[in-house]
């Protein structure tokens, strides 16, 4: 028996998706507003799942205490009011884009959750755009 457990976080911060090696005009044809060269911000949701056993000592998959410092720690501290391609490293030379932002959550968080738990995270760009990486 397996349950998921689940973490709501927020943090706002600006970003520019472009490619380099393209035109001006092909940013931003493929991607629009974002492209702007003077950043914009958006509000992120993030939903972190926690999906394992139910320990029999405790009744929890995980203590949510420790899920929230985790990610105050490792998201919300390093990502919040941000311009993430100036001030985030891992955005230094990949586009912030909401899949990649939950591709660097993913990997900051999987370290410091136990092995036997398996983690999702969903992140809202906007209220109706959001990806789900599972590390897969
Ligand atoms: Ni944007």
């Amino acid at each position: 028996m397996k349950v998921t457990v689940s973490r709501k976080a927020h943090f706002n911060a600006a970003h520019r998706l472009y490619n380099n090696e393209w035109t001006d005009g092909r940013n931003a044809s493929v991607f629009g507003k974002c492209a702007n060269p003077n950043y914009h911000g958006h509000n992120y949701e993030l939903i972190v799942s926690v999906k394992g056993p139910i320990h029999p000592e405790t009744g929890f998959v995980m203590d949510m205490k420790v899920l929230k410092d985790l990610i105050r720690d490792e998201v919300e501290e390093k990502f919040d009011h941000k311009n993430l391609n100036e001030e985030v490293s891992e955005f230094k030379t990949l586009n912030p884009t909401a899949e990649n932002i939950s591709v660097v959550i993913w990997n900051k968080l999987r370290p410091k959750i136990e092995k036997q738990l398996e983690l999702t995270i969903t992140l809202y760009e906007t209220p109706r755009n959001f990806v789900t990486y599972t590390g897969e």
